[in-house]
């Protein structure tokens, strides 16, 4: 039996919410909606929205919320939505949980849950550190806990890793610091709707992703 599950992952930066989302996509055949990933292919491309994009992500801070809201809008009622979705980096803000709730509404849907993965602040800034990804394929890997094995290629396309631009030291620094005034706030929201799970993001993915599947009520295999 097809299960349909609208879920939103939700963290501080380098959670590993990417991670576990596309392990959720995977399981679910739902569709993956990240913002980050969205915006950085629309830097990428040098699109008008990727140059407005640029300036904030470069400072690790929140684009604004018309732009995401915009973008996620166009995402959400295309087809591959229909068989669920799991939305990794938004909400972000207040403004973009209610204009969440508001284009769900609009499209006869409703939010299943949202799993906050929970990292404390020294784990974030080693998995951050040591991130790299693939400029073909999106893969991703870390230094210590997950690496190519050959160095700077990767094992799935051959493709070059790359390093993220705001994986730097005080970007990242500036990016904890905006998700816990500006995205932490949602964690209260969602546990107060009653849609909230948190789940010990520590441990490798493989555990993590336990934890997930269980608080979702799915099998691990
Ligand atoms: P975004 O790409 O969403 O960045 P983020 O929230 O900071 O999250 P990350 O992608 O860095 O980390 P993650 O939690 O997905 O962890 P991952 O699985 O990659 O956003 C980037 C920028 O875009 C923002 O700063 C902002 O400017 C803009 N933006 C995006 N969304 C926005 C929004 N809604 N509103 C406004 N602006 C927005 O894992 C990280 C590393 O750890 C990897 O190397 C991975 O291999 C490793 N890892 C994962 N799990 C584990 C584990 N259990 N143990 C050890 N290592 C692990």
């Amino acid at each position: 039996m097809s299960v349909v599950v609208r879920v939103v992952v939700l963290g501080p930066p380098g959670a590993g919410k990417g991670t576990q989302a596309m392990f959720l996509k995977e399981r679910l055949g739902a569709c993956h909606i990240s913002t980050g990933d969205m915006l950085r292919r629309a830097v990428n491309d040098q699109s008008p929205l990727g140059l407005k994009a640029k300036k904030s992500m470069d400072k690790g801070k929140l684009v604004s919320d018309n732009l995401i809201l915009e973008l996620i809008g166009k995402h959400l009622s295309q087809e591959d939505c229909k068989r669920g979705f799991v939305l990794d980096g938004f909400p972000g803000t207040r403004p973009q949980a209610l204009g969440l709730e508001k284009l769900l509404r609009n499209l006869d849907l409703q939010l299943d849950r949202v799993v906050f993965i929970n990292v404390p602040r020294d784990a974030i800034i080693c998995r951050l550190a040591g991130r790299r990804t693939c400029e073909k394929c999106g893969t991703m890997y870390h230094l210590v806990f997950d690496p190519p094995s050959k160095e700077g290629v990767c094992a799935r396309c051959n493709g070059v890793l790359y390093q993220r631009s705001d994986d730097k030291e005080d970007t990242i620094a500036a990016r904890c610091d905006v998700y816990k005034s500006q995205t932490a706030p949602l964690i209260d929201y969602y546990r107060k709707g009653g849609l909230l799970q948190e789940i010990d993001g520590l441990g490798n993915s493989d555990d993590v992703k336990g934890r997930v599947f269980q608080s979702l009520g799915f099998d691990v295999a």
